[in-house]
Protein backbone atom coordinates (compact mmCIF):
# COMPACT_ATOMS: atom_id res chain seq x y z
CA UNK A 1 0.00 0.00 0.00
CA UNK A 2 1.59 2.98 -1.16
CA UNK A 3 2.56 5.57 1.63
CA UNK A 4 0.81 8.93 0.47
CA UNK A 5 1.64 11.08 3.55
CA UNK A 6 1.87 14.41 1.70
CA UNK A 7 -1.40 14.38 0.49
CA UNK A 8 -3.86 17.41 1.29
CA UNK A 9 -0.34 19.08 2.63
CA UNK A 10 -0.65 22.37 1.18
CA UNK A 11 -3.70 22.77 0.56
CA UNK A 12 -5.48 22.25 3.91
CA UNK A 13 -4.80 25.24 5.00
CA UNK A 14 -6.67 26.87 2.17
CA UNK A 15 -9.66 25.00 1.62
CA UNK A 16 -12.24 26.36 3.58
CA UNK A 17 -11.03 29.85 2.39
CA UNK A 18 -11.34 28.62 -1.56
CA UNK A 19 -14.86 27.65 -0.67
CA UNK A 20 -14.29 23.69 -1.04
CA UNK A 21 -16.27 23.82 2.13
CA UNK A 22 -19.75 24.12 0.86
CA UNK A 23 -20.09 20.68 -0.75
CA UNK A 24 -19.91 19.63 3.11
CA UNK A 25 -23.06 21.99 3.73
CA UNK A 26 -24.97 20.55 0.60
CA UNK A 27 -24.43 17.27 1.80
CA UNK A 28 -25.06 17.39 5.11
CA UNK A 29 -28.76 18.96 4.78
CA UNK A 30 -29.18 15.81 1.97
CA UNK A 31 -28.12 13.24 4.55
CA UNK A 32 -30.48 15.08 7.76
CA UNK A 33 -33.28 15.33 4.85
CA UNK A 34 -32.45 11.81 3.95
CA UNK A 35 -32.67 10.44 7.57
CA UNK A 36 -35.54 12.19 8.07
CA UNK A 37 -37.73 10.84 5.20
CA UNK A 38 -36.21 7.05 5.15
CA UNK A 39 -36.73 6.79 9.25
CA UNK A 40 -33.52 5.55 9.71
CA UNK A 41 -32.28 5.17 13.56
CA UNK A 42 -28.77 7.15 13.23
CA UNK A 43 -26.70 7.85 16.19
CA UNK A 44 -23.69 6.96 15.60
CA UNK A 45 -21.56 8.75 12.30
CA UNK A 46 -18.45 8.20 10.63
CA UNK A 47 -16.92 10.51 8.00
CA UNK A 48 -14.26 8.44 6.12
CA UNK A 49 -12.09 11.22 4.79
CA UNK A 50 -13.24 14.19 6.35
CA UNK A 51 -11.32 16.30 5.66
CA UNK A 52 -11.60 20.01 7.37
CA UNK A 53 -14.14 18.46 9.65
CA UNK A 54 -17.08 20.71 8.09
CA UNK A 55 -19.34 17.62 7.60
CA UNK A 56 -18.92 15.67 10.64
CA UNK A 57 -19.53 19.44 12.68
CA UNK A 58 -22.92 20.14 11.00
CA UNK A 59 -24.30 16.85 12.18
CA UNK A 60 -22.67 17.15 15.35
CA UNK A 61 -24.62 20.25 15.70
CA UNK A 62 -27.37 18.05 14.78
CA UNK A 63 -26.39 16.10 17.81
CA UNK A 64 -25.30 12.84 16.08
CA UNK A 65 -22.18 11.32 17.98
CA UNK A 66 -19.40 11.72 14.93
CA UNK A 67 -16.04 10.34 13.82
CA UNK A 68 -14.03 11.72 11.28
CA UNK A 69 -11.04 9.61 9.96
CA UNK A 70 -8.54 11.39 7.25
CA UNK A 71 -5.34 10.83 6.26
CA UNK A 72 -4.00 14.30 6.01
CA UNK A 73 -3.01 15.29 9.39
CA UNK A 74 -2.85 18.63 7.72
CA UNK A 75 -6.80 18.79 6.92
CA UNK A 76 -6.99 17.23 10.44
CA UNK A 77 -5.52 19.87 12.21
CA UNK A 78 -8.04 22.50 10.39
CA UNK A 79 -11.04 20.47 11.52
CA UNK A 80 -9.48 20.02 15.40
CA UNK A 81 -8.96 23.74 15.06
CA UNK A 82 -12.98 23.98 14.09
CA UNK A 83 -13.79 21.89 16.58
CA UNK A 84 -12.14 24.02 19.74
CA UNK A 85 -13.96 27.02 18.87
CA UNK A 86 -17.09 25.73 18.69
CA UNK A 87 -15.93 24.22 21.95
CA UNK A 88 -18.35 20.75 20.62
CA UNK A 89 -17.67 17.64 22.37
CA UNK A 90 -19.49 15.49 19.95
CA UNK A 91 -16.71 14.82 17.79
CA UNK A 92 -13.73 13.06 17.32
CA UNK A 93 -10.81 13.20 14.87
CA UNK A 94 -8.75 10.15 13.87
CA UNK A 95 -5.57 10.21 11.65
CA UNK A 96 -6.14 7.02 9.71
CA UNK A 97 -6.36 5.59 6.12
CA UNK A 98 -9.67 4.38 4.82
CA UNK A 99 -8.11 1.62 2.71
CA UNK A 100 -7.20 0.18 6.27
CA UNK A 101 -8.63 1.37 9.29
CA UNK A 102 -9.67 0.11 13.00
CA UNK A 103 -12.00 2.12 15.78
CA UNK A 104 -13.21 0.27 18.50
CA UNK A 105 -16.62 1.14 18.10
CA UNK A 106 -19.49 0.58 15.22
CA UNK A 107 -21.56 3.22 13.33
CA UNK A 108 -25.47 3.70 12.36
CA UNK A 109 -24.12 5.45 9.36
CA UNK A 110 -20.41 5.78 7.38
CA UNK A 111 -19.93 8.43 4.92
CA UNK A 112 -17.31 9.16 2.17
CA UNK A 113 -18.01 12.49 0.32
CA UNK A 114 -16.76 15.14 -1.68
CA UNK A 115 -15.28 12.48 -4.53
CA UNK A 116 -13.10 11.15 -1.65
CA UNK A 117 -13.31 7.44 -2.77
CA UNK A 118 -11.82 8.46 -6.30
CA UNK A 119 -8.63 9.02 -4.52
CA UNK A 120 -7.72 5.31 -3.67
CA UNK A 121 -6.03 4.95 -6.47
CA UNK A 122 -6.50 0.87 -7.31
CA UNK A 123 -9.18 -1.79 -7.29
CA UNK A 124 -7.78 -3.74 -5.09
CA UNK A 125 -7.06 -0.60 -2.02
CA UNK A 126 -10.90 0.15 -2.90
CA UNK A 127 -11.74 -3.23 -1.80
CA UNK A 128 -10.05 -3.01 1.17
CA UNK A 129 -11.80 0.46 2.41
CA UNK A 130 -15.20 -1.14 1.43
CA UNK A 131 -14.42 -4.04 3.66
CA UNK A 132 -12.93 -1.32 6.59
CA UNK A 133 -16.38 0.51 5.93
CA UNK A 134 -18.61 -3.01 6.34
CA UNK A 135 -16.22 -4.53 8.99
CA UNK A 136 -17.43 -0.98 11.32
CA UNK A 137 -20.89 -0.77 10.15
CA UNK A 138 -23.66 -1.82 13.07
CA UNK A 139 -26.54 -4.55 12.30
CA UNK A 140 -28.55 -2.29 10.59
CA UNK A 141 -25.85 0.25 9.46
CA UNK A 142 -25.42 2.15 6.24
CA UNK A 143 -22.90 3.68 4.19
CA UNK A 144 -23.42 6.24 1.64
CA UNK A 145 -21.02 7.77 -0.97
CA UNK A 146 -20.54 9.57 -4.20
CA UNK A 147 -18.06 9.01 -6.69
CA UNK A 148 -17.02 10.87 -10.07
CA UNK A 149 -17.53 8.20 -12.54
CA UNK A 150 -15.03 7.66 -15.49
CA UNK A 151 -17.53 10.31 -17.67
CA UNK A 152 -17.41 13.00 -14.81
CA UNK A 153 -13.54 12.10 -14.62
CA UNK A 154 -13.15 12.90 -17.78
CA UNK A 155 -14.24 16.19 -17.91
CA UNK A 156 -11.31 17.21 -15.95
CA UNK A 157 -9.16 17.88 -19.01
CA UNK A 158 -9.62 21.93 -18.21
CA UNK A 159 -7.69 24.83 -17.59
CA UNK A 160 -9.54 27.15 -15.13
CA UNK A 161 -8.70 30.44 -13.41
CA UNK A 162 -10.34 31.99 -10.70
CA UNK A 163 -9.47 35.34 -9.25
CA UNK A 164 -11.46 37.13 -6.01
CA UNK A 165 -10.31 39.71 -3.64
CA UNK A 166 -7.86 37.22 -1.50
CA UNK A 167 -7.21 34.56 -4.07
CA UNK A 168 -6.02 33.67 -7.60
CA UNK A 169 -5.71 29.85 -8.17
CA UNK A 170 -4.73 28.34 -11.54
CA UNK A 171 -6.18 24.49 -12.51
CA UNK A 172 -4.91 22.55 -14.77
CA UNK A 173 -6.62 19.05 -15.00
CA UNK A 174 -5.60 16.08 -17.12
CA UNK A 175 -7.42 12.74 -17.88
CA UNK A 176 -5.26 9.54 -18.60
CA UNK A 177 -7.51 7.23 -20.79
CA UNK A 178 -5.68 4.40 -20.28
CA UNK A 179 -5.32 4.46 -16.49
CA UNK A 180 -8.92 6.00 -16.22
CA UNK A 181 -7.38 8.60 -13.49
CA UNK A 182 -7.28 12.25 -13.84
CA UNK A 183 -5.24 14.48 -12.30
CA UNK A 184 -5.62 18.53 -11.45
CA UNK A 185 -2.75 20.50 -10.67
CA UNK A 186 -3.81 23.43 -8.65
CA UNK A 187 -1.74 26.62 -7.90
CA UNK A 188 -2.89 28.89 -5.73
CA UNK A 189 -1.95 32.67 -4.46
CA UNK A 190 -4.18 33.02 -1.26
CA UNK A 191 -3.56 36.76 0.13
CA UNK A 192 -2.88 36.67 4.18
CA UNK A 193 -3.44 39.28 6.68
CA UNK A 194 -0.74 41.11 6.24
CA UNK A 195 -2.02 41.66 2.97
CA UNK A 196 1.01 39.75 1.33
CA UNK A 197 0.08 36.52 -1.61
CA UNK A 198 1.37 33.19 0.02
CA UNK A 199 1.96 30.31 -2.70
CA UNK A 200 0.92 27.04 -2.59
CA UNK A 201 0.70 24.13 -5.01
CA UNK A 202 -1.31 20.78 -4.51
CA UNK A 203 -1.91 17.54 -7.28
CA UNK A 204 -4.89 15.69 -6.85
CA UNK A 205 -5.16 12.66 -8.67
CA UNK A 206 -8.80 10.40 -8.53
CA UNK A 207 -9.33 7.04 -10.52
CA UNK A 208 -12.57 6.37 -12.05
CA UNK A 209 -14.22 2.65 -11.84
CA UNK A 210 -17.15 1.63 -13.72
CA UNK A 211 -20.02 1.41 -12.10
CA UNK A 212 -20.20 -2.44 -12.44
CA UNK A 213 -16.71 -3.02 -10.17
CA UNK A 214 -18.30 -0.33 -7.61
CA UNK A 215 -21.15 -3.26 -7.02
CA UNK A 216 -18.78 -6.18 -7.51
CA UNK A 217 -16.50 -4.67 -5.20
CA UNK A 218 -19.33 -4.01 -2.30
CA UNK A 219 -20.83 -7.20 -2.62
CA UNK A 220 -17.51 -8.66 -2.70
CA UNK A 221 -16.77 -7.12 0.54
CA UNK A 222 -20.21 -7.78 2.09
CA UNK A 223 -23.06 -5.36 1.16
CA UNK A 224 -26.02 -7.00 0.61
CA UNK A 225 -28.10 -4.03 -0.82
CA UNK A 226 -27.20 -1.19 -2.97
CA UNK A 227 -29.09 1.64 -3.77
CA UNK A 228 -28.37 4.82 -5.72
CA UNK A 229 -29.81 7.76 -3.80
CA UNK A 230 -30.43 11.68 -4.27
CA UNK A 231 -29.86 12.66 -7.93
CA UNK A 232 -28.41 9.29 -8.90
CA UNK A 233 -32.24 7.76 -7.61
CA UNK A 234 -34.29 5.22 -9.79
CA UNK A 235 -31.34 5.54 -12.47
CA UNK A 236 -30.06 1.76 -13.95
CA UNK A 237 -26.24 0.91 -13.89
CA UNK A 238 -26.34 2.54 -17.70
CA UNK A 239 -27.70 5.40 -16.67
CA UNK A 240 -25.54 6.06 -14.09
CA UNK A 241 -22.36 5.62 -16.07
CA UNK A 242 -23.24 8.52 -17.77
CA UNK A 243 -23.82 10.59 -14.99
CA UNK A 244 -20.96 12.79 -14.24
CA UNK A 245 -21.20 11.76 -10.25
CA UNK A 246 -22.93 9.64 -8.45
CA UNK A 247 -24.52 8.75 -4.80
CA UNK A 248 -25.12 5.38 -3.51
CA UNK A 249 -26.57 3.80 -0.38
CA UNK A 250 -24.88 0.45 0.74
CA UNK A 251 -26.39 -1.45 3.37
CA UNK A 252 -25.45 -4.75 4.66
C1 LIG B 1 -11.85 16.26 -1.75
S1 LIG B 1 -11.33 16.03 -0.10
C2 LIG B 1 -12.91 15.78 0.67
C3 LIG B 1 -12.89 16.12 2.14
C4 LIG B 1 -14.27 16.12 2.79
N1 LIG B 1 -14.88 14.81 2.74
C5 LIG B 1 -15.18 17.15 2.14
O1 LIG B 1 -16.29 16.77 1.72
O2 LIG B 1 -14.80 18.33 2.09
C6 LIG B 1 -10.65 14.41 -0.08
C7 LIG B 1 -10.15 13.97 1.27
O3 LIG B 1 -9.77 12.60 1.21
C8 LIG B 1 -8.68 12.42 2.09
N2 LIG B 1 -8.03 11.15 1.75
C9 LIG B 1 -7.45 10.81 0.59
N3 LIG B 1 -6.97 9.54 0.65
C10 LIG B 1 -7.29 9.08 1.89
C11 LIG B 1 -7.09 7.84 2.55
N4 LIG B 1 -6.44 6.84 1.97
N5 LIG B 1 -7.56 7.69 3.81
C12 LIG B 1 -8.22 8.72 4.42
N6 LIG B 1 -8.42 9.92 3.85
C13 LIG B 1 -7.96 10.10 2.59
C14 LIG B 1 -7.84 13.66 1.83
O4 LIG B 1 -6.88 13.87 2.83
C15 LIG B 1 -8.93 14.73 1.79
O5 LIG B 1 -9.18 15.25 3.07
Amino acid sequence: MKNRSDIYRTFARYYDKLGWERFSHARADFILKFLQETGCMVKKVLDVACGTGTFCILLAEKAYQVTGIDLSREMLSMARRKIKKKQSNLVRFYHKDMRNFKLQQKFDLVTCNFDSLNHILSEKEVFSTFQSVFAHLAPKGIFIFDVNTILGLRNWRYQDINQTDTFLTLVHGVYDEDLKRATVFIDGFVKEKDEKYVRFQETISEQGYSVQTLWRLLGKAGFGKIEPIGTSKGKSRRELESSARILLCASK
